[in-house]
Order: structure tokens, then sequence, then C-alpha cells
């Protein structure tokens, strides 16, 4: 089974993947983020997009999660993991988190493939926003790589680019979030529309903001997260299941 994998910030590059080659998809809604790449890393055969493009130049409300998710579907894949970097309100940095809960407050993103243009609408359930088989797949392969992996959480989706007000994660916090990301949704509504299997691999990189007393958020100390907490990532990716 190949996986996709659509890589987020601090996995632009995917580094020792095995390159068998690229691959430029069309799709109605335009194009992915950059060219598909397929490969092995290890044991485990994949596609991997970086999310923001080659060279991370997407905002993550540019990005056009609808032609990734279509270009995936298009070459077969059927279980996509999503790899993101987020703000922690109840998880401290560094930790990895498989969530199962989303709440998006995300806004003015093409956000369907169901927009009646071709006269279908559809209403997806969505109640249970990730896929459990992949979820449970993640956690396991996090488990057997030595990672210490929360296994549930809700991922509050902002716009940004901009992080968030102190009283805007106040207010996520009582909304039940856990964590706050900007690029979770519409890709997991988006893979639900289009009968992939979705889940996300979490990584927390800051307190979010106004937690903790470390005052601003330091661009700098995310960067330092980022690179350890992304060997855990790929180390994750290594033991997923062939
Ligand atoms: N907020 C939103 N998105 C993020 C954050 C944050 O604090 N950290 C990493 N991605």
């Amino acid at each position: 089974m190949k996986y996709g994998i659509i890589g987020g910030s601090g996995l632009t590059k995917f580094r020792d993947l095995k390159i068998e080659h690229r691959e430029i998809v069309k799709t109605p809604y335009g194009e992915a983020s950059a060219p598909l790449i397929h490969g092995r890393f290890g044991d485990v055969e994949l596609v991997f997009l970086p999310r923001h493009g080659s060279g991370h130049r997407l905002p993550p409300h540019s990005i056009n999660y609808r032609a990734n998710i279509w270009a995936m579907k298009e070459l077969g894949i059927r279980e996509v993991i999503g790899i993101a970097t987020v703000g922690g309100i109840s998880s401290p940095p560094n930790a990895l988190v498989i969530p199962d809960q989303i709440i998006d407050y995300t806004w003015g993103r093409e956000q369907t493939f169901f927009d009646g243009v071709d006269g279908h609408v559809s209403h997806i359930d969505f109640t249970e926003p990730y896929c459990e088989s992949l979820r449970l797949k993640l956690i396991t392969a996090a488990t057997s790589s030595g990672s210490n992996v929360i296994t549930e959480g809700v991922y509050g989706a902002t716009q940004g680019p901009r992080l968030e007000t102190a009283a805007e994660i106040r207010r996520m916090r009582q909304d039940g979030c856990d964590l706050v990301g900007m690029t979770a949704m519409p890709e997991a509504s988006l893979a639900r529309e289009a009968g992939l299997c979705y889940a996300t691999c979490a990584l927390v990189v800051n307190w979010a903001a106004g937690i903790g007393d470390e005052g601003p958020i330091s661009q700098q100390l995310i960067n330092q997260y980022i690179e350890q907490g992304m060997e855990s990532v790929r180390q994750l990716i290594f033991k997923l299941e062939g």
C-alpha cells in the first residue's frame, strides 16, 4: 500500500527519501503545490507532496487544497497522512499528537469538490473527521519508533498566516481545542469528499499565544522544535506498516 504524505513546515524536503520519479498532476482545480514525488523510505512506499510548495512559498490560506487532494486521488492513493506543525493549547512543545477531532475557524478557502457547479450537491458525514484505521497505524508506528505519542486531541484550524491573540486562544481552549494550526482544513474534509482515508500527525512546536509565561512566540524557538521533532516524524513514517 502506497501512502500519500502531505508534508508541512519542516517537512518540505524529505531527507533520505529514495526518489523514484516526480510527477506533475493536472487537476480540474489547477496545479498541486508542487510535483508529486514517488519514492521509498525504508520499506515504506510513498508519494510525497510539500503542502507549502517547493521552497515553502505558499501561506496556509493560499494553498490549493483541492488540487493537492485531487492529485493524490488521481495517483490511486487511498491513505493520506497530513504532517502538521502546531501550537500547543494543552500539549507542550515537542509533543507528537494524532488528533481525533477538528474545529474549523478558517474562512474564504475553496473548501469543497461539491460546489454545485456540475449540479451535484452532496453532504459528507464528518462526525469523525479522521480515518480511524489510519490514526491507529500512525499511533502504532509512533509507539514502535519510541515516541511518546498523544493519541487524541482536538485540532483547531485557524486562518493565519498571523498567529493568534491570547484571547483567541482562551476562546479556543474553552471550545475544547488542544492544538492550533492552519492547514487541517479544508484538507481533511476534501479528503473525505474524495473518499480517501486521511489522518494528521501533528508536532507541537510552540505553546499557543498567551499560554505559559514565555512571552511572544519566537520563530527561532519554533525552528529549533521543528528540527528536533521532524526527526521523530521521520522515524514514525519509517515504521509505518508497509
Ligand atoms: N498557531 C497556529 N498555527 C501554528 C502555531 C500556532 O501557534 N504554531 C505552529 N503552527
